[in-house]
This record gives C-alpha cells, sequence and structure tokens, in this order.
C-alpha cells in the first residue's frame, strides 16, 4: 500500500466516524433528548451526551484535514482550489473549517458558556437553535461526501 492509499483510507475512516456521528447526534439523540426531558434540562443533558462525543470529533477532525491536505501536497492539486469543477473539493474544506473553528475556538472560548446563559433564559429557543444547526450541518456534509465520491470516481 503506498502513502497516497493510506492517506485516503485515513480520510475515509476519520470522516465515516466524525459525520456519522454528526448524523447520530442529529437524527437520534436530539430528538430523544427533546422528548424526554424538560425544556430546561434539555442543554445540560445534550450536553452531557454530546460532550463525550467531541473528543472523538476533535481526533477526527484533525485526521480528516492532516490527511486531506497530504494527499492535495502528493498529487500537486492545489490550483483545484482554483477551479470551480472541483466545487466538492471546497465544499470539503468549508465543512472542516467550520467545524474546526467551532471545535477547537468557538466551543472552548465562549459557545458552551453562551449556550447556558441562553439556556437559562429561553431554553425551549435554544435548544430549536442547537436542532437546526445540527440538521444544516448534517445535510450539507451528506452533500459533501456525496459530491467528493462522485467528484473523485468520476
Ligand atoms: C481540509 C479539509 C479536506 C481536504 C483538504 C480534503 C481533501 C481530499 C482529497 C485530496 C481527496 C482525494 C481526491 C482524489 O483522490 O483525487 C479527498 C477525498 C474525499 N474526501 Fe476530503 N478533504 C477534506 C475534508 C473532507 C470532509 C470534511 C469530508 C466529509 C464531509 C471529506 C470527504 C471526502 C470523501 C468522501 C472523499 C472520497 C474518498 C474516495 O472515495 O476515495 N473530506 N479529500
Amino acid at each position: 500500500m503506498d502513502d497516497f492509499t493510506l492517506a485516503r483510507a485515513i480520510h475515509v475512516i476519520a470522516v465515516v466516524a466524525w459525520i456519522g456521528g454528526v448524523y447520530l447526534v442529529t437524527t437520534v439523540i436530539l430528538p430523544s433528548v427533546s422528548s424526554l426531558a424538560a425544556p430546561e434540562e434539555r442543554i445540560k443533558a445534550f450536553e452531557e451526551i454530546e460532550g463525550r462525543f467531541a473528543w472523538h470529533a476533535r481526533v477526527a477532525t484533525v485526521a480528516a484535514g492532516a490527511s486531506g491536505f497530504y494527499m492535495l501536497y502528493v498529487l500537486g492539486a492545489w490550483e483545484w482550489y482554483l477551479d470551480i469543477e472541483y466545487w466538492w473539493l471546497h465544499a470539503m474544506t468549508l465543512i472542516w473549517t467550520l467545524f474546526t473553528l467551532v471545535l477547537f475556538v468557538l466551543e472552548p472560548l465562549f459557545l458552551h458558556d453562551w449556550f447556558r446563559a441562553q439556556a437559562r433564559q429561553a431554553p425551549e429557543r435554544t435548544f430549536r437553535i442547537v436542532t437546526r444547526f445540527h440538521r444544516i450541518l448534517l445535510t450539507a456534509s451528506l452533500i459533501t461526501v456525496a459530491g467528493a465520491v462522485f467528484g473523485v470516481h468520476g
């Protein structure tokens, strides 16, 4: 197995673990928490569950980014960023940047405290925002996965 194939395998495993986790959170955990807990308890219950996934998501994000940039380097394909035909590469990089910002910058710096404060004032509204945010990210991620597979395999 050459370096490129190894990087591609790492990339796909990281994407499966990460986007699969987002899928489970969005389609199973959020609806369960929403039907089980009282409004003010929802964010707390959700944070406890998703907090356990956060480190998995961080490791997967680093692995997906490192393997993705390595593949671009091996392919010598940086100019793909200048060609709209490779929109799936732009989409992958955008999704990755969004998650990296949320997981490594916004969440530790202020998102966590901000959500706690919002959840105290308006629990139902805050939970709706969290749900919508996850649905949008999941949809964009799945479209990106499909676009990448079509883009890579023609
Ligand atoms: C900075 C972030 C990323 C970079 C630089 C990157 C780069 C790449 C590259 C260079 C390839 C292989 C292209 C080829 O073989 O010709 C690839 C494949 C792929 N990437 Fe990414 N990627 C990134 C993030 C993501 C994300 C966030 C997702 C999922 C939402 C994703 C999903 C995929 C998939 C499904 C493939 C196709 C694998 C295959 O069928 O062989 N990537 N990526």
